[in-house]
């Protein structure tokens, strides 16, 4: 009898006339792309045949000839020595093929109330399932190096922006601390998306379920998942948890696209507030003098590819009918691609934020330039009676006062000041310092140096949880 899978690389079995085209075999495979996958493949193989011997579907004897051939697959992957076949199409089907090889009629039963159809979607879960949590991991270490960074920076004073223009002084802390919550709000999305992607659909079959009598509850046991997947054509052929994934993982590089143009700009000589070490930066190969932030423009720009992807995802899945079309073998290099870019990001951000080197002294001139105070003298005039609207107009006059004659708010004299309001005096300058300005907002999520210890003390403990 020829071998099933020898007889596949001419056609696909008995019911077919002709081999297909070459290109048609290239266009089709995936196997040098899904290879990723093939660890996972292995895990789901050997908790499915440990669950057909449990119910008495294959022999004992069958199974331990699968994991014996299995633990000699795996050990051939890992060494690099594992030979992948196009004429093969895909990872299941070459390991599927390598395990007849090595243990004959146990490699061919291996396959026994499954498809590939439900195999592939299992595989996919756990490979996302550890995706996730090596990013869950980086993640936290990313929020914890900003918090370190924060923590030397509670009390440096910068200039705070609202539409680019100097609005109040801030903390250079506080803004960390920003990010700080951003990321953990993704770290959150992440274990959001984890908790739908943890679910079995092997047992689904081709799409109609089996004949066999299989415990898939024994099954996802086995893998660690939280449940089965409880209608066997959604199971096969929805990848919305991949398009969650990449939604999370879209918002969470929107947040690192966000830090890096302000990791730019800081860097920018004209704005000087941070210099990024070395490692993180090139050089140009015309201009000497340059030294360009790299990493952080990468990131940027590397936000659009992950975008693109959830874009490709949405697309690949729309109008598809139930239930599992060939299409969705398409859904793997935007994953894997969103993967690596997010993985690689995280490590490198967490690198190079121990890597940044604070220029107090130009933080703190520019804060002192465009009036960062003036809400301060406005909330100092209310303090004194003076209803808001009135405080706001009488500080503007004094702003404007000020531009005329090129000088600060805290430059000002008393009797200058007092032009603009009768209600000041002499301990209006305790408020008009940038010291004075952050320390007044001392309230849970304020800039008040205190306040961000507090915070870091808050994170910290979530950190360690
Ligand atoms: N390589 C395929 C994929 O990634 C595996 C499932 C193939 N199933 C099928 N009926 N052709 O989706």
């Amino acid at each position: 009898m020829t071998d099933q899978f020898a007889k596949k690389a001419e056609a696909w079995s008995a019911r077919f006339s002709e081999p297909v085209s070459d290109l048609v075999k290239r266009y089709t495979a995936s196997v040098f792309f899904d290879k990723r996958l093939a660890l996972f493949d292995i895990e789901g193989s050997l908790a499915h045949a440990e669950m057909l011997a449990a119910q008495g579907i294959i022999s004992a004897q069958d199974r331990a000839e699968i994991e014996r051939g299995m633990a000699h697959i795996r050990a051939e992957i890992e060494a690099g020595n594992f030979e992948w076949l196009l004429d093969l199409e895909d990872v299941h089907l070459n390991i599927e093929k390598r395990l007849t090889e090595l243990v004959g009629d146990a490699g061919k039963r291996l396959h026994t109330g499954r498809s590939r159809n439900d195999q592939v979607a299992t595989d996919i879960r756990l490979y996302m399932r550890a995706a996730i949590d090596d990013i869950l991991a980086l993640l936290n270490s990313l929020r914890g190096a900003l918090t370190d960074l924060a923590e030397h920076n509670a009390d440096t004073i910068m200039p705070g922006f609202t539409h680019l223009q100097v609005a109040q002084p801030v903390t250079f802390g506080h803004h960390l601390l920003a990010y700080v919550e951003m990321f953990g709000r993704d770290a959150e999305r992440m274990q959001d998306t984890r908790r739908r992607v943890n679910r079995l659909p092997l047992g689904a079959a081709a799409l109609a379920g089996t004949t066999f009598p299989i415990d898939r509850l024994r099954v996802a046991k086995t893998l660690g998942f939280e449940d089965v997947c409880h209608n066997s054509l959604d199971a096969v052929s929805d990848r919305d948890f991949a398009i969650e994934f990449t939604a999370a993982a879209s918002v969470l590089m929107m947040h690192i696209s966000r830090m890096s143009e302000e990791l730019v700009t800081w860097m920018s000589p004209r704005v000087g507030f941070i210099d990024i070490a070395d490692r993180f930066c090139t050089g140009s190969s015309i201009m000497p003098q340059k030294k360009n932030p790299d990493v952080p423009e990468l990131a940027r720009g590397k936000t659009g590819r992950v975008y693109g992807h959830l874009m490709g995802l949405l697309t690949l899945m729309k109008g598809q009918p139930l239930a599992y079309n060939k299409d969705n073998q398409e859904d793997k290099e935007p994953l894997f691609d969103t993967v690596d870019t997010v993985l690689d990001t995280l490590r490198i951000f967490t690198d190079m934020a121990s890597g940044i080197t604070v220029k107090a002294e130009n933080m703190r001139a520019a804060a002192l330039q465009g009036y960062a105070t003036a809400t301060d003298l406005a909330d100092y005039l209310v303090k004194k009676g003076l209803p808001f609207r009135d405080a706001h107009e009488a500080v503007a006059h004094a702003v404007r006062a000020c531009d005329d004659a090129k000088c600060d708010l805290s430059e000002m004299s008393l009797e200058r000041l007092r032009e603009f309001s009768p209600l000041i005096e002499q301990d209006v300058f305790a408020v008009l310092t940038l010291e004075g300005s952050v320390a007044a907002r001392d309230h849970v999520g304020g800039t008040a140096p205190n306040q961000v210890r507090a915070a870091i003390a808050r994170v910290r403990a979530q950190l360690a949880e």
